[in-house]
């Protein structure tokens, strides 16, 4: 739990009473609601809590009759289907997957510093959790329609409603389907052994481990079966990326790259930034993920990344899950800059400049994450 730093959130600011949310999340948006709790309270065990996990919404949140939910799924189907909660199931093998969800916001704040990032929110280090998801497999569910061949990709729409540019619409993305028929996607209905809450989705939400959150859609209520992308603005215009040097100005929204597998992160939860903490022996905590393969090293420098000391990992019960860390440094007094950097199975690390991954929509902030502290004697 923090020993740093929680006291400082303005008390207007914080989510008491916010669906039931911990006293320690943090409205970072009333309306549509995002928030989060601190990072440094993140890293207590390896499930975060429901109460403490990052809420992310474009739109309202509706409040969906579970008896009356109906998922259709249509498109490049042989046999286009119509499935209650019951049916699903009833019909379908339940499985419970543990992942960490990150949205591709998280530590946009860092980005912001360097250059702005305007209409975005300025999420910190908290927009990523590791929950155990409860659910049917959607490969199950696209067997029973009968993918035909020539489909490329599924396509998610929820039954929230967002309001862009004077436009009214649900949210969506896809995936292609080889992820989609991948036995870790799910279609959930439980988060961490408790039926889905509102916020999160209920009464059901895609779950796509690996992948943004943006493509784990919540009160998904449609699945479409296709040769292409979806069309919804946050499959062909938010959620890709595009060179530093593009701006909102200059932007050709056809020219960027669709945002799908997570890259290599890792970032420092305790002690927070600003934080000052006694000399002598200081464990450093935080969390390392990467969508492409199991983390294999965290390193942390208290030098600005000139020598760098291996932390443990701990151990992990999914290959999905995020992996928790910690690192011992003996420390005089002084003022330190923390800097972690991890790699993952396949040989993927973090960029060490964060102007090679800053991006005008501020997405997958990787670059290596720096904390300030003061250490007293
Ligand atoms: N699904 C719908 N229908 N509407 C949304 O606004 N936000 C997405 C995704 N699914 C969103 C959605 C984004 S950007 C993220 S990061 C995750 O949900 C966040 O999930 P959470 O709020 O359960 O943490």
């Amino acid at each position: 739990m923090p020993r740093q730093g929680d006291g400082d959130t303005p008390v207007e600011l914080r989510g008491v009473g916010v669906f039931g949310k911990h006293q320690a999340f943090v409205v970072k948006e009333a309306n549509p609601l995002n928030g989060g709790a601190p990072a440094q309270r993140l890293v207590a065990g390896a499930l975060t809590p429901v109460d403490h996990f990052f809420v992310r919404n474009h739109g309202s949140i509706p409040r969906i009759d579970a008896a009356a939910h109906r998922l259709s799924v249509t498109g490049m189907v042989q046999r286009p289907l119509t499935l209650s909660l019951p049916d699903l199931r009833r019909q379908f093998p339940t499985v419970t997957v543990e992942a960490v969800l990150e949205c591709a916001g998280n530590r946009r704040s860092e980005l912001m510093a360097l250059r702005p990032v305007p209409g975005e929110l300025p999420w910190d280090a908290e927009a990523v959790g590791n929950a155990e998801w409860t659910g049917v497999p959607l490969a199950a569910v696209l067997a029973a329609a009968g993918v035909v061949p020539g489909a490329l990709h599924a396509a998610f729409n929820g039954g929230d409603e967002v309001t862009k540019d004077g436009r009214r619409f649900g949210f969506g993305g896809s995936i292609p389907l080889a992820k989609a028929t991948a036995p870790e996607v799910l279609l959930a209905f439980d988060m961490n052994g408790e039926p889905l809450r509102l916020e999160h989705g209920a009464p059901l939400r895609v779950v796509v481990p690996g992948y943004i959150g943006a493509r784990s859609v919540k009160w998904v209520d449609e699945i479409v079966v296709s040769d292409r992308p979806s069309e919804n603005y946050f499959q062909t215009k938010a959620y890709k990326m595009f060179p530093p040097a593009v701006t909102a100005a200059t932007v050709d929204w056809a020219s960027g790259k669709m945002l799908g597998e997570i890259p290599v992160n890792a970032a420092i939860a305790d002690p927070a930034d600003h934080a000052v903490v006694p000399a002598g022996r200081c464990v450093v905590r935080g969390y390392a993920l990467s969508g492409a393969a199991p983390i294999v090293t965290v390193e942390v420098s208290a030098d600005g990344g000139r020598r760098w000391q291996p932390a443990s990992l701990q151990p992990r019960s999914s290959p999905w899950a995020w992996c928790l860390w910690d690192a011992a440094l003996d420390l005089a007094p002084g003022a330190y800059e923390l800097t972690v950097r991890a790699r993952d199975a396949r040989g993927a690390t973090q960029p060490d400049d964060m102007a090679e991954a800053w991006n005008f929509k501020g997405y997958l902030n990787n670059a290596r994450h720096r904390v300030r502290i003061t250490v007293q004697s």
